[in-house]
């Protein structure tokens, strides 16, 4: 079965292939970042309008590119994400499931991420836990099996890319700031401002990021009113990100012990970074996967391997669904209810 994968949740235009007995097949990306930068964050009404501009020649080039005319099934994003975004991959995937007599299967965007390390060769069995860092979202989900997940951690308040984002924003590197943050905190020390490490010691698995945040806002405020900001920036980054990550890592160790997983998956855009991929490999006793940088950032591939696995829910063109909001764990197995049913 050959599963065309539609994304659009957010400020990525998605387009993948995914054999079902090969693999993937073609993929097409394209980041909105240059349009939204300006803005300093993502705006809703120009996200949606570049997917509408962006999506079908995608499709097109990618069934060019693979020497098909059509697939057997479309899965598309239908959340959570931003409504007026999601639609445009909604709408175009009932469209074409009418015209090319195919059922469509609705994707939960952070399954796709949490499906995303078995895109690779080395890819995880399940039980794992996830640790499902994103711009929106940080959890960590006990995933039994597929559509079998138990959220044991969320955040209470930022998601840790958001944190990255604020901070670099408040060090004046660009949107979105993850990736430059990281980049900056490579000539940095991370031992050089002593910020806290959120929720340590406490007990359960949530992890809050707005104190850490704080921290680091106070902080730069008084260097840059002693005009000593531009002389530790990369120090800043550097103690700011270790902070972070030794954050999600505490959580996800004790996670890890509490449920006896051997595996551990990172992904989600926070994924690529790094340093939180060597620290989690040093100081996890398991395994530690997770996709390429390409694929822990939002993708098209995610979710035709999502929709590929799924196709058991797979219906004719029905309803358009997009939800804003929409919980992981309220996800089943999938059912063998059928397109035709
Ligand atoms: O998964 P994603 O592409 O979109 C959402 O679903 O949110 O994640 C985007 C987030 C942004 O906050 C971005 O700054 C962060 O992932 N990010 C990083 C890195 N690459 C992307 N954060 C830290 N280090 C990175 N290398
Ligand atoms: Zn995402």
């Amino acid at each position: 079965m050959l599963v065309l994968g539609l994304e659009t949740s957010c400020d990525e235009t998605g387009v993948a292939l995914y054999d079902t007995g090969r693999g993937l097949v073609a993929q097409a990306l394209h980041s909105q970042v240059d349009l939204h930068a300006v803005y300093g964050g993502v705006v809703p009404e120009i996200a949606s309008r570049d997917h509408v501009r962006r999506l079908l020649p995608m499709v097109r080039q990618v069934l060019a590119e693979a020497g098909v005319a059509r697939p057997d099934a479309i899965a598309y994003t239908a959340g959570p994400g931003l409504v007026g975004a999601l639609l445009v991959a909604a709408g175009l995937a009932n469209g074409l499931s009418l015209a090319w007599d195919c059922p469509v299967v609705a994707v939960h965007h952070m399954e796709g991420h949490l499906l995303a390390p078995l895109l690779e060769e080395n890819a995880p069995a399940f039980p794992f836990l996830a640790l499902l860092v994103s711009g929106g979202h940080s959890l960590l989900v006990d995933v039994r099996a597929l559509g079998d997940y138990r959220i044991l951690g969320s955040t209470l308040d930022d998601a840790v890319g958001e944190a990255f984002d604020k901070t670099a924003k408040l060090l004046g590197l660009g949107y979105p700031g993850g990736p430059a943050l990281a980049a900056l905190a490579e000539s940095g020390d991370d031992a050089a401002f002593a910020f806290p490490r959120p929720m340590l010691h406490r007990p359960g698995f949530d992890f809050s990021f707005s104190g850490l945040k704080t921290a680091v806002m106070i902080e730069v405020r008084k260097l840059s009113a002693d005009g000593r900001l531009a002389a530790v920036r990369a120090d800043i980054a550097a103690s700011f990100q270790r902070a972070a990550i030794d954050a999600l890592i505490g959580r996800t160790l004790a996670a890890a012990r509490h449920i006896g997983a051997t595996r551990v998956v990172v992904a989600g855009g926070v994924g690529a970074n790094e340093c939180l991929r060597e620290s989690l490999k040093a100081q996890f006793h398991g395994s530690v996967y997770y996709p390429r940088s390409t694929f822990c950032t939002d993708n098209g591939a995610m979710i035709a391997l999502a929709g590929a696995l799924r196709l058991d829910d797979a219906t004719p063109a029905e309803t358009i669904r997009a939800t804003a909001r929409w919980s992981l764990d309220s996800l089943a197995p999938p059912t063998a209810k059928a397109a035709n049913d």
